[in-house]
């Protein structure tokens, strides 16, 4: 089992996430982060520090596809830690529809 970063993050990127995480498994993309899942340990406890409920336990249905997104792209975007700046205009794609289609990014984030 693994967290998974789902559609949500897409735009908001608030990373509190990453602050909690014990074993520093985040990795950021331009506009989103995502979690390694053999490195995840299943604690949890990042999943109530995302104001965009964009962190899913796999055991939730219909995440397969969000869970190879996790999968590769933790292979090649840096690790990220630490919190920077999230996006000024973060608050405006919160709940919004269709992200992955209009926003998603393959390339990297800038990491720690
Ligand atoms: Fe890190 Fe725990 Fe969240 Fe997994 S569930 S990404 S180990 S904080
Ligand atoms: Fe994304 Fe939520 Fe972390 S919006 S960066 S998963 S705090």
């Amino acid at each position: 089992m693994t967290y998974v970063v789902v559609e949500n993050c897409i735009k908001c990127k608030y990373m509190d996430c990453v602050e909690v995480c014990p074993v520093d498994c985040f990795y950021e993309g331009e506009n989103m982060l995502v979690i390694h899942p053999d490195e995840c340990i299943d604690c949890g406890v990042c999943e109530p520090e995302c104001p965009a409920e964009a962190i899913k336990p796999d055991t939730e249905p219909n995440l397969d596809s969000w869970l190879k997104i996790n999968a590769d792209y933790a292979k090649s975007w840096p690790n990220i830690t630490t919190k920077h700046e999230p996006p000024a205009d973060g608050k405006e794609f919160d709940g919004k529809p269709g992200k992955f289609e209009a926003y998603f990014s393959p390339k990297p984030g800038e990491g720690d």
